[in-house]
């Protein structure tokens, strides 16, 4: 079956790409064979002046290459073809002598922007799911065919380099100003735009297309003086980002200089020859196969497909509406457009949440990711009251009070008082066993925890938490909702601190070991953010606040016993009043809610004299630490597979990407060298280092968590 089908309208062909089978279009090694076959054929079709190229999917232009295709390379060479065929074939779109239109509804991004960049013209719909970008670097690879040298060429060196190295994809109207297409128009009349943009090129020749950027874009992307400057601040900035564990920003940097300073063809070269090496590294390999657990756990509703029925989700009712209430209620409103109603014991505090829910909102007005209208629509979906109105037509309740037992019991018996048999509720505590919470319930069947991370906008991790007596239909509608407030979600077992907080637990009171041998507080949290991590460990404490961190630090280690016993730091710093960044006040000073630097009155506090330590062997003590908890937590069956915890622990604690998750990293270093590590640092620091009896056995037998 044929991936394109053309039709003359008045002198113009139009192509529609429509690839058989696909719910999107991707650029396959085929695809490419046909679309050289029809551009030789065109060239020889009189009655053809002009090109229209359209997509016959819904809301998809073109999603980029066949990401398996790079999957299955096994030499640079190789890759470096895939690369350069790619070339050849966006090359071809361009010297055709008949103008091609791209005419673009729907995602437009990697290969199919490099695509739509050789064609003469673009056009657009204002419709939000078009977004164009080259997210090729998050694969930790470049834009191989033309995008590093046609996408500088055409929008300027700065803003060219700020979306290849972020990755970050553009609406229509961003495109538009940064001149990146040439028209913006309603979906409605996008083919008939095209056509007769097409039949004009024809006749009157191509457009002349001015530079952006003013004085400014004059000097520093038309100059190569300006353009050193440019160089040299995006890789300081890439560098900062990535704290150069990422070798792909850097290589597309590169590609695009010479590109700029040395032409085209040189440029074009050093791009394949990147791509090459860059596909088949260990780094893009790690963030490929993060990208394909990631598009697993879309499909995976944590049940076994047809074993329940979701239920729709109109309405939802959030109890509690502090901080994570109100995060939970603008996320919903925003991703959902779900009529919300937020609950609090006085008005006060729920006018506070409401406010804090739509400032959410606000804040994209003001981005102008939302119209004023769309703001408007969303905001009155938000609503708020100090008893329980409305809830009684609420499909889902979310709980988010204090974490309380005793309360979370009391609200949930007060919200089955109110709600229909069939409503859901769900808490979202983050320590408290659901089972204990639904003790009582009145059907269990219907309750579950859904675990979202703070702040709730931003953290693109849940966990949902059957407990025993969790209905599959339960489950399903839950893991579901979660997805379409955007997050990725894994489905956990119901055991304290679930998943994220278990294996955090160690690592925290690792932390808090080290503060109290009087190791600098920037020694620790440096040695973790060269790791790889976005922050350490002590600046997450103050993040998560250190009331919060020590609340849970005694739960985790009342249900593991002593390998899980706090250090004591926490205490010490709380009879201070020192609660983190929340009061202004934890390990770090804050001026303005900005980090200052380490507070150096916290050592005297804690009784320590700060001292020199070895990074090294600190680093192991927290990533081991870490490492040991995953392997015990996973052979309990915390997690389902291997894939959702490395994907838990990257999108719930930021464990570096580019190592591929915990349980990735043991494959990586070979369970008998962790177990070796972990004998030698029991032997220093004693029984919490004991390797997990689940290593020990797959020391001996040389396993592993993933197929080799
Ligand atoms: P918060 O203190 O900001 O908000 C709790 C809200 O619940 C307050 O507005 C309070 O007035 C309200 N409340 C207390 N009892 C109530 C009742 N009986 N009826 C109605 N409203 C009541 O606390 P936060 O940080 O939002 O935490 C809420 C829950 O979310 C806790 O279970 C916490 O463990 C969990 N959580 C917190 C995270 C965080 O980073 N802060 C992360 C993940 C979960």
């Amino acid at each position: 079956m044929s991936a394109f089908s053309t039709q003359n309208e008045n002198g113009v062909c139009l192509i529609t790409f429509d690839l058989p089978g696909e719910p999107v279009n991707k650029l396959t090694a085929a695809v490419r064979v046909e679309l050289e076959a029809l551009l030789i054929r065109l060239k020889e079709d009189s009655a053809a002046r002009a090109v229209v190229l359209i997509s016959g999917k819904p809301d998809n232009f073109i999603a980029g290459a066949d990401i398996e295709e790079f999957t299955a390379l096994t030499s640079q060479d190789a890759a470096e073809r895939l690369s350069f065929e790619g070339q050849e074939t966006v090359s071809r779109v361009e010297t055709s002598h008949k103008p091609i239109v791209a005419a673009i509804h729907g995602a437009c991004l990697g290969g199919g922007l490099e695509l739509a960049l050789a064609c003469h013209y673009r056009i657009a719909t204002d419709h939000p799911k078009t977004q164009l970008g080259l997210p090729e670097v998050q694969l930790g690879l470049i834009p191989g065919a033309g995008g590093c040298q046609r996408l500088p060429r055409l929008i300027g060196a700065r803003a060219a380099l700020d979306m290849i190295l972020t990755g970050r994809s553009e609406r229509a109207a961003k495109a538009l100003r940064l001149g990146l297409v040439d028209e913006v128009v309603p979906r409605s009349i996008l083919r008939q735009v095209a056509v007769a943009a097409a039949d004009r090129l024809a006749r009157n020749g191509l457009p002349r297309r001015s530079g952006k950027g003013g004085m400014a874009g004059m000097i520093l992307d038309r100059t190569s003086a300006g353009r050193r400057l440019v160089y040299r601040g995006a890789r300081k900035q890439v560098l900062q980002k990535t704290g150069g564990h990422y070798p792909a920003p850097l290589a597309a940097l590169e590609a695009v200089r010479v590109g700029l300073e040395q032409g085209v063809t040189a440029g074009l070269a050093e791009e394949h020859r990147a791509f090459g090496e860059l596909a088949v590294g260990d780094v893009s390999r790690k963030l490929v196969q993060i990208f394909f657990a990631t598009t697993a756990l879309k499909k995976d509703d944590g049940v076994p497909p047809g074993s329940a029925t979701p239920r729709q989700i109109r309405r939802l009712g959030i109890v509690g509406s502090g901080f994570m209430g109100a995060g939970i209620a603008g996320t919903a409103v925003l991703n959902v457009e779900v009529d919300t109603r937020l609950k609090d014991s006085d008005l006060t505090r729920v006018g506070k949440g409401l406010k804090a829910a739509d400032r959410m909102l606000a804040e994209r007005l003001k981005k102008r990711r939302l119209t004023r209208p769309q703001y408007q629509r969303l905001s009155a979906l938000l609503s708020g009251s100090a008893d329980f109105s409305g809830f009684n037509r609420a499909d889902l309740v979310i709980e988010a009070v204090f974490e309380d037992l005793d309360t979370k019991r009391k609200v949930l018996a007060e919200v089955e008082e109110r709600v229909r048999p069939d409503t859901i509720f769900a808490t979202n505590t983050s320590t408290i066993p659901i089972r204990h919470i639904a003790e009582y319930a009145r059907r269990p069947e219907r309750v579950l925890g859904m675990h979202f991370f703070s702040p709730v906008e931003r953290m693109p991790l849940l966990e949902v938490i059957p407990s025993p007596a969790t209905s599959p239909d339960t489950i399903v509608t839950a893991v579901r909702f979660g997805r379409r407030m955007g997050k990725t979600v894994i489905v956990v077992a119901d055991r304290p601190g679930f998943w994220v907080n278990r294996i955090l637990s160690p690592y925290l009171n690792e932390a808090g070991h080290l503060l109290q041998e009087g190791v600098p507080i920037d020694v620790i949290d440096r040695t973790m953010t060269s790791f790889g991590f976005p922050v350490g460990p002590v600046a997450l404490l103050d993040e998560i606040g250190l009331d919060v961190a020590e609340k849970a630090g005694n739960v985790m280690h009342a249900a593991f016993g002593e390998r899980m016993k706090p250090a004591g730091a926490l205490g010490r710093m709380l009879g201070a009043t020192r609660l983190g960044r929340k009061n202004g006040r934890g390990f770090y000073q804050y001026r303005q809610g900005h980090k200052a630097g380490v507070d150096k009155s916290v050592y005297p506090l804690l009784g320590v004299r700060p001292a020199e330590a070895d990074p090294q062997l600190v680093q192991r003590r927290l990533v081991y630490s870490m490492l040991n908890e995953a392997a015990t937590a996973c052979s309990e069956n915390v997690v389902r597979s291997p894939r959702d915890a490395d994907i838990g622990a990257i999108f719930g604690i930021g464990f570096p990407a580019f190592r591929g998750g915990p349980l990735r990293m043991i494959d990586d270093l070979g369970a008998s060298r962790v177990v070796e590590t972990l004998y030698h640092l029991q032997e220093q620091f004693g029984e919490r280092f004991r390797p997990a009896a689940a290593l020990l056995e797959m020391s001996r037998r040389s396993g592993r968590y993933y197929p080799a």
